[in-house]
């Protein structure tokens, strides 16, 4: 029985989509605990902030983003909760207040100049205004204390940033203004009524492993509140999943126990006083949603043994192991032309194919030419799969597990997915109504301005190619944007381009599923029966090759969820097995190794277990939404207003022995695709591009031009330095700026051979030649001759001047690139260089984690 009331809240902060699905499945657990649960997503406290102390207990999922910042949905509600002590800051940073100082307006950070406008004017409305609230002082407070923690050194005419501000962005902070003084209600002057707990989530490839998690949870408790369980850090670049299970399993009873101490005063009924108030035997035992399971490979039957589960029948589970009756499909085969692009086949074809001749011989010619390339003329998904199979699928390392005949495994209870509804209408769709909604109109991450359409007006090739030598191929894209956007951007910003899956994966997915007709307009709906929702960003009214297409991630590595449902949707015993394995808790290592560090995608595994028929509802709920990819942009807003740039390196993902196909990233491989036909002149009209502006919080040119900044960014990294640069060349070719004002500088570039990939030499030699950039340090990781190959080596080998610069001047450091190694070691030689200027390691560390608070060590980096 569900409690009326909601006693426990679970409020996520999410900025891709993994706290908030992780926050949904928690919640959706919660009927199965007894636990009457709310779910919202932390942006609304800012309607409502005392929805926070309305309930027994709380739970936060909270990302980090960024440089270790908090999802965009969280900012407001964080800021205001930081609010509380300010007052210190605030007093800290009186003497680094904002002066008058003038300087150069273009090279102003715009956004920190719109908020000292809107703070002047409003400080000043302050100190007439006698209705002003404690709240609101303590606001602006705020925002002047973050002002000068952000920039110390702002240095804006406040004559000029008046002439400048948008009276937007204005009223943006306006918004702001108010919206955080509501914050100041006393719903956050003393939460020692709260009970929270908070999983983070993170990844330690960023230096800041979830920081913001880590913040949220101090600032609670410095507010009073109390962990009532201990929170969990989970990382994604090693799995979530390896933290935040046993993080999941002790939850319930630690809810239950707060449930139990501390029972709301609203009346409740007898039978939900009965299921409290019996005491802890009746509280959700932390095992309850487990199922051990002993299954062996071989047989038909399982045997299932079923401990200390109170809440999933056995007769339930049991039915999980029943062949699935789709099994024996009658679906329309597929066929692949020569350039394996998918269409439909003739429908009379029947179902198993598997033991077509054609294919057979097929395999063979694999066999003996050893290529795992599909040649097919003819297939469905099963010959599809067992053509690659017999070469590759064999060898196939998940299913070279070398499992035990026979293991004891605990696997976590099978959710019931396909509360999505579709129905098929007789009419094709038109896939042009659903461009110009993309993702049904849900906003995109981070997203400053509407979706954008572009030309491509130029590819510039960046990087040369040469025989044994293995250089990533870098090209440099230059976009027109359509005149009529406002598209207000500041060198350190990024785009988003939106991307969509390849046509001949769809055409897979599809085929799998079982869809014969996926240009068919269908509708989707919540079934009667469902707990959950639609997911927002699937347009109810579609065809499916539509969604699959633009919205649905099935390249994403599969979290167990979506391994749990393949499990239940496979035929096949020793596939059965292997996927046994990957969800059990004992097989967390090969789930690490096999999945996550092989990289290996949904996609893949349904190229691995070839007797899985998935279930098309349950993909439409499980698989991730497809998100925009992030590039940085490489033009200044001084040239030409509609004409940006930005750089990519083609990824390219090898066939392996996980992988069967070789095949490119889903952005950079289009846009290599452009790029060929390009060259071949083959396409009449420009092709187009939708993009959107990201406008990056912190990652900015100082606004005292007269502050050194060091640059390093190795690779495609060296992308938004070069914006930097070009900004400052065109400022004093411009005028607006003279050579006398500006600082050292210095720029760390590494690549893996001279002369081949270093991208933008000859407009870097430039800017040295025009004294935009003082110091330049090129390191080759790949050439033999190069004794320093990579850039913290560099960094180490400048300790003298660089740390001077920072310690004494006030140097900007700015980190641009692979978050995965780069970004780490690059930080440990900044720590080295400051403890050596220090004397002190701990000093080191102590002033590059300041810099690092002050926003004055700022990254900008991706895995
Ligand atoms: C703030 C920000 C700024 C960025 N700026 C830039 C920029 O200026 N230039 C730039 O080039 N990129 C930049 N990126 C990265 C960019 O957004 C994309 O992630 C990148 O271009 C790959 O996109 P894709 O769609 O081509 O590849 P995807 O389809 O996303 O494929 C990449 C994924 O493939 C998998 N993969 C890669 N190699 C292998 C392998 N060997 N085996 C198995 N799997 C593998 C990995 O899971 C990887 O995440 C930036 C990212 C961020 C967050
Ligand atoms: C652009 C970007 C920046 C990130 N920055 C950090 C970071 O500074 N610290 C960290 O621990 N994790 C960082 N992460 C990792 C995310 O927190 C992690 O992938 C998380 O699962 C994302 O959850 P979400 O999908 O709910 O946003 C970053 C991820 C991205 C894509």
């Amino acid at each position: 029985m569900i409690c009326k009331e909601s006693w426990l809240l679970v409020l996520y902060a999410s900025q891709q989509g993994n706290a908030k699905a992780i926050a949904e499945d928690l919640h959706e657990e919660c009927s199965s605990h007894n636990i009457a649960a709310t779910l919202y997503c932390i942006s609304q406290l800012e309607k409502d902030p005392s929805i926070l102390l309305s309930h027994n207990c709380t739970i936060f999922i909270a990302a980090t983003t960024g440089d270790g910042e908090p999802p965009d949905t969280a900012r407001k509600f964080w800021r205001s909760l930081y609010k509380r002590n300010t007052t210190a800051i605030a007093h800290s940073s009186s003497e680094n207040k904002p002066q008058s100082v003038t300087t150069l307006q273009p090279l102003i950070n715009e956004e920190q100049q719109n908020i000292t406008d809107n703070l002047n004017s409003s400080s000043s409305s302050a100190s007439q205004s006698s209705t002003e609230t404690d709240e609101q002082l303590a606001d602006k407070k705020i925002l002047e204390s973050n002002l000068s923690i952000n920039a110390k050194d702002l240095t804006i005419s406040s004559d000029n940033s008046k002439e400048i501000a948008t009276t937007k962005s204005s009223s943006r902070v306006k918004e702001s203004l108010s919206i955080s003084a509501k914050f100041c209600s006393s719903v956050f002057s003393d939460l020692s009524a709260l009970r929270y707990t908070v999983l983070g989530l993170g990844d330690t490839n960023y230096t800041n492993f979830c920081n913001f998690g880590k913040d949220l949870d101090e600032r609670l408790h410095n507010l009073g509140a109390e962990r009532f369980y201990p929170c969990g850090w989970a990382d994604d670049g090693t799995g979530l999943e390896i933290v935040i299970e046993p993080w999941m399993e002790g939850i319930w009873s630690a809810v239950g126990a707060q449930l139990a101490a501390k029972k709301p005063e609203k009346k409740r009924s007898q039978k939900e006083s009965t299921d409290y108030s019996t005491g802890d035997d009746n509280l959700p035992h932390k095992d309850t949603n487990y199922l051990q399971i002993l299954e062996q490979p071989k047989a038909d039957k399982v045997a299932i043994e079923l401990t200390n589960v109170n809440k999933v029948k056995k007769a339930d589970f049991a039915d999980h192991f029943k062949s699935d009756p789709s099994i024996n499909d009658d679906r329309k085969p597929i066929k692949f032309d020569n350039n394996n692009s998918a269409q439909n086949f003739d429908n009379s074809t029947k179902n198993d194919t598997r033991k077509d001749s054609h294919n057979e011989s097929i395999v063979n010619e694999d066999l003996i030419d050893g290529i795992k390339q599909l040649k097919l003329s003819s297939v469905s998904r099963e010959t599809f799969a067992f053509t690659i199979d017999n070469v590759w699928r064999d060898n196939h390392a998940l299913l070279q597990l070398g499992l035990p005949i026979e293991t004891k495994l605990t696997i976590p209870r099978i959710n019931t997915y396909g509360s999505i509804e579709v129905q098929f209408y007789d009419s094709e769709f038109d896939s042009k109504d659903n461009r110009n909604q993309y993702q049904n109109g849900v906003p995109l991450p981070s997203a400053d301005t509407e979706l954008i359409n572009s030309k491509i007006l130029e590819f510039i090739s960046l990087s040369k190619c040469e025989v044994g030598k293995e250089v990533k191929n870098a090209l440099e894209v230059v976009l027109e944007l359509n005149k009529d956007c406002e598209f207000k951007y500041q060198p350190g910003d990024t785009i988003g381009v939106l991307v969509h899956n390849n046509a001949e994966e769809v055409s897979m997915v599809l085929d799998v599923l079982g869809v014969t007709q996926p240009d068919r307009c269908c509708q989707l709906s919540k079934s009667p029966t469902a707990k959950k929702a639609v997911p927002v960003h699937l347009a109810h009214c579609s065809s499916l090759r539509e969604l699959f297409t633009w919205c649905i991630d099935f390249r994403c590595v599969p979290k167990k969820a979506v391994l749990l449902h393949l499990y239940d949707c496979t035929t096949d015993p020793h596939e059965r097995r292997c996927l046994q394995e990957l969800i059990s808790r004992e097989g967390a290592e090969f789930y690490r190794t096999k999945i996550l560090e092989a990289r290996l995608s949904f996609f893949d595994l349904l190229t691995v277990f070839v007797s899985c028929r998935p279930k098309l509802s349950a993909l439409l709920e499980i698989l991730p939404r497809l998100l925009p990819r992030s590039y940085s942009l490489t033009s200044s807003p001084l040239a030409e207003k509609h004409r940006i740039s930005f750089v990519f390196n083609l990824v390219v993902i090898p066939s392996s022995s996980n992988i069967f196909k070789q095949r490119h990233g889903l952005c950079t491989g289009e846009l290599n695709r452009i790029y060929q036909d390009y060259l071949l002149r083959s396409s009449i009209t420009s092709p187009q591009l939708r993009v959107y502006l990201r406008t990056s919080k912190t990652f900015r040119l100082p606004v005292d031009p007269s502050k050194p900044i060091i640059l390093v960014g190795p690779g495609t990294g060296v992308a938004p330095l070069v914006g930097f640069l070009r900004h400052r060349q065109l400022a004093l070719k411009q005028g607006q700026l003279i050579l006398e004002q500006l600082g050292e500088s210095w720029l760390f570039f590494g690549c893996r051979y001279s002369g081949l990939d270093e991208l933008f030499s000859r407009e870097i030699e430039e800017f040295k030649a025009s004294g935009v950039l003082r110091h330049l340090h090129v390191c080759y990781s790949r050439d033999p001759k190069s004794e320093v190959r990579y850039v913290q080596h560099l960094i180490s080998a400048e300790s003298a001047s660089l740390s001077q610069a920072i310690v004494c001047d006030d140097a900007r450091v700015y980190v641009c690139g692979d978050a995965a190694g780069m970004a780490k070691d690059v930080h440990n030689a900044f720590s080295y260089i400051l403890a050596q200027k220090l004397k002190s390691s701990q000093e080191g560390l102590k002033f590059i984690t300041q810099m690092q608070k002050d926003k004055t060590y700022l990254q900008d980096v991706w895995t």
